[in-house]
């Protein structure tokens, strides 16, 4: 992606020499313009050597600087897929959203057609500040996406909201807004698990599996970037993704209740949770001692989630499930359909140990037609975005 990073003055300025990095080394072209307020905090020279890209704007002891001052911002306006502001003070969100251009990165934001994305930064007053908050709201009614402040200590001294949010999160938020939405999916809400779950045998012991979650949760990221508003039913550890509403749960029995409770209002399920298929019969509430001699486990079944909402959809309702198959992948996989009534299983060959944990992977999609060319190998985060683009394909030949 090419990216615009506006750099206005708060003393938070010097974190966006970390995003444009972060930007740099996740494959973008970054150019930053530089505010005067702005060039106060950071250098071009800081910001040009981090992202090996020309920096633009002012220079505070020359003013404003362009190097072809006719048509500059004109060029950068159309060069951006994204513009980011990181961090954006109270006074460039109130030019943006009166319309008002008065030096290089508030005229490139009138001028672009490209998606805009804002990270404020402020002292708490100014940030609670009506006239501020209605800034906002003009903004966001541009389809201006905002990657709200956080609360903590500021820099004046104060505890509150207006911190920039963190680094990881804005780079998370503009690779969401910045990729082109796929239109069947746009506005799809999409319900995903993921993730192992866990069966507690007593307060210390547990039964999981080697499921890490990063296949559902790079899911989830690509079905957010393609548009659909994403809810993650998530087991495991994992951090939850910026823009996806996630629901955190631990054993099979949670996630289906989490799942069950937001079925009606979702167009789709991905089923890409490693559900633990047993649990103990007879959980114990204290820590159960070893016993001299063999000893027993009695395990009980857990509920078939993917089943289950399979069995209670709507016709307009689309279900995808995932299978982790060692041997006889595309027989299982074309079983498993059948016998759960799905649209799509996917199938993941976990022979030696592939799939949890690994870097790159395959699926092969089963449908009623049959197998469908594999996906891969590639990473996790490509290997999705795959899947959700051969998805959208799948829907767009849907008979409505
Ligand atoms: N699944 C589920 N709830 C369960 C078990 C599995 O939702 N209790 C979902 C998984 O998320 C996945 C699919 O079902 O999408 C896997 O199907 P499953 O029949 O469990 O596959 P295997 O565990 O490989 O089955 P088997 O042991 O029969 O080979």
């Amino acid at each position: 992606m090419r990216i615009i990073l506006g750099i206005t003055g708060g003393i938070a300025a010097y974190k966006s020499a970390e995003l444009a990095r972060l930007l740099a080394n996740q494959g973008h072209r970054v150019r930053c313009i530089l505010t005067e307020a702005g060039a106060r905090f950071i250098t071009p020279l800081t910001l040009t050597s981090l992202t090996g890209e020309p920096c633009y704007g002012a220079n505070p002891d020359q003013g404003e600087w362009r190097a072809s001052p006719s048509i500059e911002h004109i060029e950068l306006a159309r060069w951006a897929d994204l513009v980011a502001v990181a961090p954006a003070t109270a006074n460039i969100l109130g030019k943006a959203a009166n319309g008002l251009a008065s030096d290089l990165l508030s005229t490139v934001l009138l001028a672009t057609r490209a998606p805009v994305l804002w990270a404020p930064a402020m002292n708490t007053g100014m940030w609670e500040h009506p006239a501020v908050q209605a800034n906002m709201a003009r903004l966001r009614s541009f389809g201006h996406a905002v990657v709200d402040p956080g609360e903590g200590g500021l820099a004046c001294g104060e505890e509150g909201s207006g911190k920039l949010a963190d680094v990881a999160s804005i780079a998370e938020a503009i690779q969401a807004h910045g990729t082109p939405k796929l239109p069947i999916l746009r506005g799809q809400r999409v319900l995903i698990t993921a993730g192992p779950t866990r069966e507690d045998l007593d307060p210390v012991r547990t039964l999981t599996n080697r499921s890490t979650g990063a296949m559902g949760i790079e899911l989830a990221r690509a079905f957010r970037d393609a548009g659909a508003r994403v809810q993650l039913v998530l087991g495991g550890d994992l951090p939850a993704p910026w823009g996806v509403e996630t629901v955190r749960v631990r054993s099979a029995q949670q996630m289906l209740e989490a799942c069950e409770a937001r079925w009606a209002e979702s167009d789709g399920l991905l089923a890409a949770a490693a559900v633990a298929d047993q649990r103990p019969g007879t959980p114990s509430s204290e820590k159960v001692k070893k016993g001299d001699g063999a000893e027993t486990l009695v395990l009980v079944r857990t509920p078939d989630i993917l089943a289950r909402l399979s069995a209670a959809r709507r016709p307009d309702q689309w279900v995808i499930g995932f299978a982790a198959e060692s041997e006889k992948h595309l027989e299982h996989a074309s079983a498993k359909l059948k016998k759960k009534g799905l649209d799509a299983v996917l199938v993941n060959d976990v022979q030696d140990g592939r799939a949890f944990g690994a870097q790159a992977n395959t699926l092969t999609p089963v449908t009623a037609q049959g197998p469908h060319p594999p996906m891969g190998p590639l990473s996790k985060d490509q290997l999705a975005r795959a899947v959700a683009q051969w998805w959208a394909h799948q829907l767009e030949l849907r008979p409505d």
